[in-house]
């Protein structure tokens, strides 16, 4: 593959019947997508690749060989959807999205099993939610099923890429952009959907061992009728200050509180949130409309709840956390999602006040369901909720 120059045509059709039309999101009828795949002319070799796998790969470091770009017009749909080298893209100075921000992502994992096959975890789930961000983002809608076959496209050519080093993974970046030339204020008629992956280990530098995390009483990510519940660019940005006061406590992540009251827990920067109960409760802040709803959340519930345990999504005040774990009524805290997976919470700080302890070995419940989490997504334990489908 190294140094030449192949154009393939996958016909491999994609059935969009359940899409075909929705005016509010000025989604023409989604035709089939037939992916041109144009391979890399400097992809790296076996050895460079085997290096960077060996290596310490640690989060969104490295990117593989390709890529996936899908371009969307209102008269034309979505079109003209390729596999290429993975590099820069061009953009017009005036593509909305470098002015208003019109940008929304994913994060989801490729693992490889034991007997080498590529799986993908509830990639409808990651599909749906792409859908939800593109409607609060005024962006068009990708067909779930056609983002689940973007993945697959990927795979087909950069297989390679999926480390297979225990508890590491293939990272994928779906994001799409607004790209129309265009600086009125309004949503863009144009747009690019892609896809990068980076082979990932653990998210934080220390690996699995607990966090601290740094209570934002000056910052909240999102507002009431805001877009905190999409995963778009902005509440990233917003997050980035709060995020930097975090690493100066020495935490970090960063949490936040809820926007209106200033008293509830929402999340953390980049994860969800969990307490367990000396009493076996299970309790996670409900959707508030600023949350993002993490698929890693939800399968964690559903885990718990298939443990019989006594599973709780409410309104969870900040110092419910605070006097709980100074009880020791609260014996666990972690955080969950993608990229962070299931990580122990050690210690919350903030303004005058520090809670927990760092140097604490990880809980018991937060490392059982971690495991039986990660089990199910790396081929050891069934899947029984059906979450798993095979990309290669
Ligand atoms: N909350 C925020 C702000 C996130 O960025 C993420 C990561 O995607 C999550 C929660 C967890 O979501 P998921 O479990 O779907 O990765
Ligand atoms: C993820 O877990 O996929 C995230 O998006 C969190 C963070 C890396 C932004």
């Amino acid at each position: 593959r190294r140094g030449g120059h192949a154009e393939v045509c996958l016909t491999r059709g994609i059935m969009c019947s359940m899409f075909s039309k929705d005016a509010r999101m000025n989604t023409p009828t989604a035709a089939p997508l037939t992916y041109r795949v144009t391979l890399s002319d400097h992809a790296r070799s076996d050895a460079q690749r085997a290096d960077i796998l060996a290596g310490e790969l640690g989060f969104g470091k490295y990117f593989t060989d390709h890529m996936v770009a899908i371009q969307w017009d209102k008269a034309q749909g979505w079109h003209d959807a390729q596999v290429r080298a993975y590099g820069p893209l061009s953009l017009d100075p005036a593509a909305s999205v470098l002015h208003y921000g019109q940008e929304i992502f994913e994060g989801i994992k490729a693992y490889r099993h034991a007997d080498g096959s590529i799986w993908t975890f509830r990639p409808e789930a990651n599909g749906a939610r792409l859908q939800r961000s593109a409607a609060r983002l005024a962006l068009p809608q990708l067909p779930v099923a056609e983002f689940t076959e973007s993945l697959r496209q990927l795979v087909a050519v950069d297989h390679a890429w999926v480390p297979s080093a225990p508890e590491s993974s293939l990272y994928f970046r779906p994001f799409m952009i607004a790209t129309e030339a265009f600086l009125g204020v309004r949503a863009a008629q144009a747009a690019g959907y892609y896809i990068i992956a980076s082979p990932a280990g653990a998210y934080f530098a220390k690996g699995v061992a607990p966090v601290s995390i740094w209570l934002s009483e000056d910052y909240a990510r999102a507002a009431k009728g805001g877009t905190g519940a999409a995963k778009c660019g902005g509440n990233y940005a917003a997050s980035l200050l709060p995020q930097q006061e975090a690493y100066a406590q020495g935490c970090s992540q960063v949490l936040f509180l809820d926007p209106v009251e200033g008293k509830y827990l929402e999340e953390l920067g980049g994860m969800n949130v969990f307490l367990v109960y000396q009493d076996g409760r299970i309790v996670t802040p409900e959707l508030s409309g600023s949350i993002l709803e993490g698929i890693t959340r939800s399968s964690i519930l559903q885990l718990a709840r298939d443990r019989g345990l006594t599973v709780e999504e409410r309104k969870v005040t900040i110092d419910e956390w605070k006097t709980g774990v100074a009880s020791g009524a609260i014996s666990e805290v972690f955080a969950c999602g993608t990229a962070a997976v299931v990580t122990p919470i050690g210690e919350l700080k903030g303004k005058g006040f520090a809670v927990g302890d760092i140097n604490a070995p990880a809980g018991e419940v937060t490392m059982s369901i971690r495991k039986e989490l990660t089990d199910i997504q790396y081929g050891r334990l069934p899947d029984r909720h059906g979450w798993l489908v095979k990309l290669a």
